[in-house]
């Protein structure tokens, strides 16, 4: 960083301190990170935005500000100066950059007083989530969180410089606008001055860069603002920041290519290299293997299909669920675990949906299991081989509905497979299907959103549609997701059809998007990315909230400045809003 205007609060940054600035004068200025008394002489760790520098205060060369430093407390704000010296012999400290050198003060100035603040600063001790999102302000002084707001910076400054540099346009969209649909609940803005309508938050700004590429900008980004009112998970935020992109005139292989070079260029900065093109994975391929459109693949174990193995079995659970369309799919898990193991993972397979959960533990050529005795030898050979399965490895089966296998037994590979993660991996999940059926709803809804174009016949079952859409994991988080969009008004009221919004709702809630594709929409698509997770993975943090300067804590509610909190009855009475709690 670029040297400080030397003023009377600082001449140098205290971080950037090094051997060659020994003999200068210097003053810094910044917090009291933590101070040690030794005999006569006191040590203060000062820390400012840069880093920590040793302050030494001798009492025989400067009384008074050795007297002033014995009265400082953690985290008091403070301006020094003194003579830069080397550390002595056996002294230096070699896991801080400024650790050969020290400061000799000979003038110390009390700026401010701090409060003994409710967690230490100085040590990463594990402080709960509540408290740490209260103190928000304390909690981002701690190194790993400044690290994280600096590292956030410096990736959203490598997307800017690379798309700028190759054609794209930041262009903003509006944040009160109309519905954008993208599977979430909206949040709501009620207007004052047409009372009674309401101007939804954007889930995303999906709709207006699709204006904009009928508007001919052809390469477009945004780093926005989105909000969706859905349930919380460790990498979810009901308000989050994508990098979002659109290009007119491409198909896949333009859009794949781009984020391939921006990808590279972007987790580079985050320390993370990798190999390009990124791999490419069919969505049939990824639920088969690992139960997942978004899997860790860095967790060794897949599932195995086993249908053909069971498919003429006397045991009518397996054999029976294959004869009704579905499949016998299974996990080798590695260990030999206690009865209470497989009773704890059969629990949560029912949770999960599954109607059972069988295991077995591979044992001298057979298999030690509560359903050993309904198999022949042949299935049990059969299955140990294909699964690969040694002695005393275990194995668990489900048989279901080929969603429901993939479902239970991708939450179960995640849960068995241990921390057994290395590396990065970064790969792209093409080819999916438009619609998933919704049991609760009896409807379909979009995997990705209702503006993704599909593919195949368009007036048969679209439960057989495939879409034009790509997503882009990393280390089992999607981090972005994207298509090529409908562009005529025909092909896109197909699709509010098959969602069951005739053309009387599509004209209400999306005419002007089904006006503007009549006036020469260009062919498009584009992708956005989870900043939040992008930056929470490279900084490896455990949730998105470390990635986030101010972020809302699991219930959605902000412990720092109380938000949501109920509003005065006036604004409520002059917004035409009536509560019914
Ligand atoms: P999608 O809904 O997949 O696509 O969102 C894109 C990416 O945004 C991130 N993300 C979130 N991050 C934090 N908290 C959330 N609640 C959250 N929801 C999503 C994810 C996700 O991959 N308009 C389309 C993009 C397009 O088609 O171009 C869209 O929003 O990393
Ligand atoms: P049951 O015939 O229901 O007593 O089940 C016999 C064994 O098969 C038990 O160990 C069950 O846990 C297991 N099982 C039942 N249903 C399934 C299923 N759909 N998939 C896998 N195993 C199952």
């Amino acid at each position: 960083m670029k040297a400080p205007r030397a003023n009377r609060y600082r001449t140098h940054w205290a971080g950037q301190l090094r051997a060659g600035d020994v003999g200068e004068r210097v003053r810094v200025a910044g917090w009291v990170h933590r101070r040690r008394d030794h005999g006569g002489l006191i040590f203060i760790d000062v820390r400012d935005r840069t880093g920590l520098l040793q302050l030494v205060f001798r009492p025989e060369e400067a009384p008074e500000a050795h007297a002033a430093a014995g009265k400082l407390r953690a985290e008091d704000v403070i301006t020094a100066e003194g003579q830069l010296v080397p550390r002595e012999e056996g002294t230096v400290n070699p896991e801080l950059p400024t650790g050969e050198v020290e400061l000799v003060v000979s003038d110390l100035e009390q700026l401010a007083d701090s409060e003994t603040p409710p967690f230490q600063i100085d040590e990463d001790e594990p402080v709960g989530e509540e408290l740490r999102l209260r103190y928000r302000y304390l909690d981002l002084r701690k190194e790993r969180m400044r690290d994280n707001v600096i590292l956030r910076h410096e990736v959203v400054k490598a997307i800017r410089d690379h798309l700028s540099e190759e054609g794209f346009l930041e262009i903003e969209t509006p944040i009160m606008t109309r519905s954008t649909p993208e599977g979430a609940r909206d949040f709501l803005v009620p207007s004052r001055l047409i009372r009674g309508s309401w101007y939804a938050l954007p889930q995303s700004p999906q709709l207006f860069k699709q204006l904009l590429m009928v508007s001919g900008f052809e390469r477009y980004f945004q780093i926005p603002r989105c909000f969706r009112d859905e349930d919380f998970r460790a990498d979810r935020q009901p308000e989050f920041t994508q990098l979002d992109m659109e290009m007119a005139f491409v198909d896949e292989e333009d859009v794949i290519e781009t984020v391939d070079r921006l990808l590279g260029h972007v987790l580079a900065v985050g320390g993370v290299e990798i190999e390009l093109p990124l791999e490419r994975i069919t969505y049939d391929e990824a639920m088969l293997r690992y139960g997942s459109d978004r899997p860790d693949r860095r967790l060794g174990v897949e599932i195995v299909d086993l249908s053909d193995v069971f498919r003429t079995s006397e045991f009518k659970v397996f054999a029976g669920a294959i004869e009704s369309g579905g499949v016998v799919r299974a996990l080798k898990a590695g260990g030999d675990w206690p009865r209470s193991r497989f009773d704890a993972l059969t629990g949560k397979a029912q949770e999960l949906g599954a109607k059972g959960l069988a295991w077995a533990v591979a044992e001298n050529g057979s298999w030690r299991s509560p359903i050993a005795k309904f198999l022949s030898a042949d299935e049990i050979g059969g299955a140990t081989e294909r699964l690969g399965a040694g002695e005393g490895e275990a194995i668990l089966i489900v048989a279901d509905k080929p969603e429901v296998a993939a479902r239970v037994l991708g939450a179960l590979r995640a849960e068995v497979a241990g921390d057994g993660r290395s590396g990065h991996d970064v790969f792209w999940v093409v080819d999916f299907p438009m619609f998933e059926w919704n049991e609760d709803e009896a409807r379909w809804d979009p995997l990705h959103h209702p503006f993704t174009a599909p593919i195949g016949d368009l007036d048969g079952d679209p439960g057989a549609w495939r879409s034009r859409a790509y997503d882009v994991v990393f280390d089992g988080w999607e981090i972005g997701g994207g298509s090529i969009r409908i562009n005529t008004p025909e092909v896109q009221q197909k699709v509010f059809d098959a969602l069951g919004i005739g053309p009387d709702e599509a004209r209400e809630r999306f005419g002007f998007l089904l006006e503007a594709l009549t006036y020469g929409a260009p062919p498009h698509g584009g992708i956005a990315f989870g900043i939040d997770r992008l930056v929470a993975l490279l900084a490896a943090a455990p949730s998105i909230r470390d990635a986030i300067p101010f972020p809302k804590a699991a219930s959605g509610n902000d412990p720092l400045t109380g938000a949501p909190a109920p509003v005065d009855p006036r604004q409520l009475k002059e917004l035409g809003v009536k509560l019914d709690l």
